[in-house]
Parts: structure tokens; sequence; C-alpha cells
């Protein structure tokens, strides 16, 4: 199997957990970072024994470079996945792809034009336990699917914001929607598409020097008459575990942070008890007060479906399109708030 040499954009705090994840999958080398600001590329690339490069075009320019990781601040993906498109690297971007939807339409055009591979990076759903609950979605066992929460209560304290591109509009593309809650509207998407329509009210009174919300509600209409709840925040303290509720006519699963709280169906199966047992202790703090507080397992799954793409084995990579759908749902709530109306997708 040929060796796929990686560079990471961007040398702050998710590329750490990047060069992690790289780190234990099998046929993949960490070649080096690039950062804009040259002593965070120098610091990462010490700790890995790797290169600093000195400009993004410097580091595309190297034919031993078949891939990067995107991981600047998310309205400073789409030069450097557009540049490397026109290169020929392959491009796995972090969370939101972009921060609007012009943005994020040129970095997928730029990979379909060169065929090179962009993938999204949505760690949470490669946690074990979407599995059985896909199953169960797919397989109808919740009847007429009537209501499905999403629920992010999470604390940010103001130095997260102070000085930083967090909750601006130009870097962070909104608050707590864009940055935290759409690990969570990604799911929502992933197991049951895009809404139809949304109606929204957002606020930063827990944050008021941010210029985007910190907190947001919305309700959601689904095309086949589903109805569903958003509630994203970072001005909880302490911050909650994110949830997740599906209900029907035939049953109701409750996620709570990787684990189940309930799993419940009118025409029970002999493996529920199983998955009952398996998820039933929630798993981690992922993130509800700190933003480094955070596995990079499912990173390293992600990365995975990512190079399965590229080798042309199919399979779960985040493609850019997948990818794009909670900016679409994000940016529709946004519109909403703003505006006061119903906005359809
Ligand atoms: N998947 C997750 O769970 C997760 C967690 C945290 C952050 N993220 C995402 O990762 C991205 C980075 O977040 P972070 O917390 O690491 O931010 P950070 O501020 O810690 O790091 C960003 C780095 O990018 C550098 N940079 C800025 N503009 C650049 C440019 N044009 N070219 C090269 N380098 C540039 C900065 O100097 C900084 O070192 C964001 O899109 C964020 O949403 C994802």
């Amino acid at each position: 199997m040929k060796t796929l040499n990686f560079g990471i954009v961007g040398a702050g705090l998710i590329a750490d957990f990047h060069a992690r994840a790289l780190g234990d999958i099998g046929n993949v080398k960490l070649v080096g970072f690039f950062d804009s600001v040259g002593a965070k590329a120098q610091e990462l690339a010490e700790k890995y024994s790797v290169m600093a490069y000195s400009s993004l075009d410097e580091m595309l320019a190297d034919d031993g470079i078949d891939a990067i990781t995107i991981a600047t601040p998310s309205g400073a993906h789409m030069e450097a996945a557009v540049a490397a498109a026109k290169a020929g690297k392959h491009v796995i971007c972090e969370k939101p792809l972009e921060v609007t939807l012009e943005r994020v339409d040129a970095m997928i055009d730029a990979h379909e034009q060169s065929e090179t591979v962009l993938g999204g990076i949505f760690q949470n759903r490669f946690n074990e336990c979407m599995l059985p609950l896909r199953k169960a979605i797919e397989g109808g066992r919740f009847g007429v699917i009537t209501y499905v929460g999403v629920y992010v209560p999470w604390y940010r304290k103001d130095e997260y914001y102070d000085g930083s591109w967090h909750g601006t509009w130009k870097l962070d593309g909104g608050g707590a929607l864009m940055n935290q809650s759409i690990h969570m509207i990604d799911m929502l998407c992933d197991l049951l598409g895009k809404p139809e329509s949304v109606m929204a009210y957002m606020n930063n009174a827990g944050h008021p020097q941010i210029e985007a919300e910190d907190t947001a509600t919305a309700v959601m209409r689904f095309g086949n008459g589903t109805l569903g709840v958003v509630y994203g925040t970072t001005s909880e303290y302490p911050g909650r575990f994110k949830r997740f509720e599906i209900a029907g006519t035939k049953g109701t699963v409750v996620y709570l942070e990787d684990s189940f709280t309930t799993w419940e169906f009118a025409e029970a199966k002999d493996e529920d008890e199983e998955i009952r047992s398996k998820f039933g202790q929630v798993q981690s703090g992922g993130g509800v007060a700190d933003p480094a507080a955070i596995d990079y397992k499912n990173h390293t799954l992600n990365f995975k479906a990512f190079i399965d793409a590229i080798e042309g084995k199919g399979g779960a990579c985040v493609g850019g399109d997948e990818a794009k759908k909670a900016v679409e749902v994000i940016l529709a709530i946004y519109e909403s708030a703003r505006e006061g109306k119903i906005v359809k997708l």
C-alpha cells in the first residue's frame, strides 16, 4: 500500500489532534506544518520532528505531499483548500467547511475540477453508537418520526472569546451554532437529512462582547412532516452534555454524549438489551466547557474514511456536499433570527 504524505495547514489547538490522529494510521506519514505565524508551525514541527514550511505555496509545491488537513480559523479554510486543489492535493478540512455557501461551493468546485478528494471533519459521525442508531432509523423502527431535538448546552469562558477569532462573523462564521453546535446539527443532517424550513431566535446576552450569537433556539420542519428543535449555547455554566432526541409512533431514543439514556421500541429486538448495556454509560465530557477536552480517536476514523476515498475504496468519507449541509442549516437559522421570518432551505 502506498504511503500517503500529509501536511497540516494551521498549527493551533486542533492541529495537534490531527497530528496524533494521523500518527495512528499505518500508511500515512506526517511531513510538516504551515502556519501564518511561523513560530506556531515551528513549535509543532519540533514536537513531531517534521518540517515547518515558510509558506503555503512552499508546502503545496512539495511533490512529496499528497494531502493536507486544514486547521485554520473557519473563515480562512477556502484559500488553502482551493490552492491545494489547484496543486493537485487532496484536502480534509475542519468543520465548518467554510462560513458562507459561496466559499463552500468554491472549495467543492475546485476539487471537482482537479478530481481531488475534498473531505469534511465531523468526527462525531464516527462514534460507535451511531451505527445502531442509523440502523434503527433506516429499518423504520421509529414508525412515523414525529420529533427530533438537538441540544448543545455548553460553556465557554470570556477568555475563549477575548481577542480571538471566536465569535466573529468573518472568521468563525457565527458563534455557538457555527462553532460548537454544528457537530450535532451535522448529526441531524446525517441521520434525517436537512429540514425543509426553520424559524429561529438568537442572542449574545452571556457574552455581549462577541459579534455573533452565544445562544440560539430554532424550530424546524422536515419535508415528511417531522418537527424539530435546536438549542445551542456557550453560556450555560458549567455546561451540560450534548443531547440528541428522536421519537416517533413506535420508538424513542435519547443520545447523551455518545451513550443512550433511552432506547425503547414498541417492537423490541434481541439486540436492544445489548445496545442499552453497551452504550448505557456516558463516554466523555466532549468539550462541554473546555475545547481541548476531546479525544482524537474519531478524527483517526474520519481521516481513514478520507484515505479510503482517495484510494477509491468508497465508504463513509464525509464529502464536500455532505459537509455543506450543516452550514446551510445554520445559515438559514441565522437568516431567520435576523429577519424574523420562516426560512426555507
Ligand atoms: N473537530 C473539532 O472538534 C474541532 C475542535 C476545535 C476546532 N475545530 C476547528 O478547527 C479549526 C481551527 O480551530 P483551532 O481551535 O485549532 O484554532 P486556533 O486558533 O487554535 O488555531 C488556528 C491556527 O491557524 C493559524 N492561521 C490563521 N490563519 C491562517 C492562514 N491563513 N494560514 C495558515 N495558518 C493560519 C493561526 O495562527 C493558528 O495557529 C476551526 O475551523 C475550528 O472550527 C474543530
